[in-house]
């Protein structure tokens, strides 16, 4: 452990759910644009540690995709640490009033959304026990819905200024992860023409991949040669290695934290692959959330602001290649002018 490392943060809160005996980590990154927001990941970690780590990076990332995204909230995250074997279904429950209380003793510095293992339903019950500090209830709650078409809509935006001044029509692309954004993405990107395969841990899915006109694979996307790579899993998957071994000219795509080391990030660009950091190309969720449920904005205002995330992404390529700036450095000078 680095002991001299300072605290970059504004405040981490762990506590151990009364109800449900888990680890519960809230990081609050940054209210100095406004309150912070970021979604609630409830996932098996290794040990707590683990977990209020994630919590702290994840926060950090959304301090950024505010910025970028012209949003007046900084970033936090919620990260429940569940044991490696998980819980029961029916202790779920009381899982989700213990976070409710986490995000209410942070007094609405924080507001959560949505995240890998919470779901709109889980925002609901949030809102209602921790004074409405939850974004994306079910429409027929009040809420703005799933994030995902917006997400899916923001990636198409990125990838589009990402290989303008051409069009996506005949672009082989590779989509890693056919959840619901991945589908949504998948699904558009066929529709405007691509070739476009597909793979996902979950082999069930191959059915509905195939009906839609996408190419099923197993095999190691990254290494296949693509004109376009796109991220929609779990993130981490830039190393030094894949980035070494990275067939696509170009990678964007939604998954969180995808660089999981920054010299990946030298080893794609000393190749000529263009990555496209996922703070920019993943606020599409966030943007039509706050913007629907508490900036005033109607569909088609929400829809434009996500749409604009084409410019941001032209220019942060501009100035990166200005600069010679990595990506994601190029991202967060630009987020902070
Ligand atoms: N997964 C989204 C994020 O962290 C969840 C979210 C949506 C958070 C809306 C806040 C508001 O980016």
């Amino acid at each position: 452990m680095n002991r001299t490392e300072s605290f970059a943060g504004e405040a981490l809160q762990v506590v151990r759910g009364a109800r449900s005996g888990v680890a519960i980590a809230v990081a609050v990154h940054s209210t100095e644009r406004g309150p912070a927001i970021g979604g609630c990941r409830i996932k098996p970690y290794p040990s707590w540690r683990d977990g209020a780590d994630d919590a702290l990076r994840l926060s950090a990332a959304m301090t950024v995709k505010c910025a970028l995204a012209g949003l007046p909230y900084g970033g936090g995250k919620t990260v429940a640490a569940l044991p490696p074997e998980g819980i029961g279904k029916a202790r779920r429950p009381e899982l989700i009033a213990d976070i409710a209380d986490a995000i209410s003793a942070l007094g609405g510095r924080y507001r959560t959304g949505p995240d890998i293992g919470s779901s709109s339903e889980d925002m609901a019950v949030i809102h209602r026990l921790a004074h409405g500090w939850a974004f994306c209830r079910p429409p027929d709650q009040g809420g703005s819905g799933t994030s995902s078409a917006a997400t899916a809509r923001g990636v198409l935006a990125a990838l589009q200024a990402g290989v303008a001044p051409g069009s996506v029509a005949g672009l082989r692309v590779g989509v890693i992860g056919f959840g619901s954004v991945g589908r949504l993405i998948c699904e558009a990107l066929i529709e405007r023409g691509a070739e476009v395969v597909v793979t996902d841990v979950d082999s069930g899915l191959r059915p509905v991949a195939e009906r839609l006109g996408a190419t099923w694979t197993t095999a190691d996307l990254l290494r296949e040669p693509l004109d376009v790579l796109v991220p929609a899993a779990t993130g981490g998957l830039l190393t030094v290695e894949s980035a070494a071994a990275c067939g696509a000219g170009l990678i964007v795509g939604p998954a969180n934290n995808q660089l999981a080391d920054e010299k990946a990030e030298t080893v794609l660009r000393d190749r000529g692959i263009t990555w496209i950091p996922d703070v920019v190309a993943s606020a599409g969720g966030i943007i039509h959330a706050v913007g629907r449920e508490e900036l005033g904005m109607d569909e088609t205002a929400a829809n434009a602001k996500i749409d604009a995330i084409a410019d941001t992404v032209s220019a942060v390529l501009a100035l990166a290649r200005e600069r010679g700036l990595p990506m994601s450095r190029a991202a967060r000078e630009y987020a902070a002018r």
